[in-house]
């Protein structure tokens, strides 16, 4: 089976989550910039639960807007239309996807956990280098490993082949996925973004996350993404954050000499958010 077999078979599967409604519909109206406020703020009050989700994470110490936002009217006037569905995609997401599924290599809370770092570290990057909005930074972070539930959950074959051959082997896990599985996490991760209907951009820099190239159409955006993942993973390695440069596409290189004092530094200071986003997002209920 090759990729794009592979990919197709994923459609055909029922229970393939989605995400809500509201998204998709928001998406369509932030394609006209004139769709007014009081429109997107009906639709999201549609919906309750979401509503009440976004208001939360306004007020949470992880957004840190101080005063408080009463409403959603004040919520899409202060953050604007793009925020607001970056909000209700992160919200969403993690909610979509079962928070309880445990297999040997893959823990639902610690996957969700290594997502929220990388977004809050993309989220940081593009505040210092205003290459792009932090918040975009914020969903691409949280969403570029999707593709990992999904072979969890619907082929937890691959998943265990893949992950112990990366534990023998002493490989990064998109390197063990080579030749094991039709499709690696980063091409089904786009697949489904796409298929959400998620914005070009993001689908491009879910799949180039391992892979970063300078042609790509939105290199800028993928490339924060791309280096907020070796951050982590070098974080999570060693905390003096040591990255091996020669070992980088020269963009990667170039950005975070450019960027960063001494990256070990620079991830310390993010500590506090990250662990507000894991307060947010993952305590039982939080994001309920
Ligand atoms: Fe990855
Ligand atoms: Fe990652």
């Amino acid at each position: 089976m090759n990729e794009t077999e592979f990919l197709e078979r994923l459609d055909r599967i029922r229970d393939i989550p989605t995400l809500p409604s509201i998204v998709l519909e928001l998406n369509r109206l932030l394609q006209d910039p004139d769709t007014p406020v009081a429109r997107v703020s009906q639709i999201i009050e549609r919906d309750q639960a979401i509503a009440l989700k976004i208001l939360k994470l306004v007020n949470s110490a992880f957004y840190g807007v101080r005063s408080k936002v009463a409403d959603i009217r004040s919520a899409v006037i202060m953050l604007g239309f793009n925020a607001v569905r970056n909000a209700i995609v992160s919200v969403s997401v993690i909610e979509t996807f079962s928070r309880r599924l445990r297999l040997e290599g893959f823990d639902a809370t610690d996957f969700w956990k290594h997502s929220l770092a990388v977004a809050v570290t993309a989220k940081a990057l593009s505040a210092r280098t205003r290459l792009n909005s932090p918040d975009n930074c914020f969903v691409g972070g949280l969403l570029h490993d999707v593709g990992k539930v999904i072979l969890a959950q619907y082929y937890p074959e691959l998943f265990a082949a893949v992950w112990s051959a990366s534990r023998e082997e002493g490989s990064a896990f998109h390197e063990a996925e080579r030749g094991r599985t039709p499709a690696g996490h980063a091409a089904i991760g786009a697949h489904l973004a796409a298929r959400w209907q998620l914005p070009r951009g993001l689908v491009e820099a879910i799949r180039s996350h391992h892979d970063y190239r300078a042609e790509l159409e939105n290199a800028e955006f993928c490339l924060m993404i791309h280096v907020a993942n070796l951050l982590v993973n070098s974080y999570d390695r060693n905390p003096d954050c040591v990255i091996d440069l020669a070992a980088l596409h020269p963009d990667a290189r170039k950005f975070i000499l450019g960027t960063l004092q001494r990256a070990g530094d620079f991830y310390a200071e993010l500590a506090e958010e990250i662990e507000n986003a894991y307060a947010f997002f993952l305590s039982p209920g939080a994001a309920r």
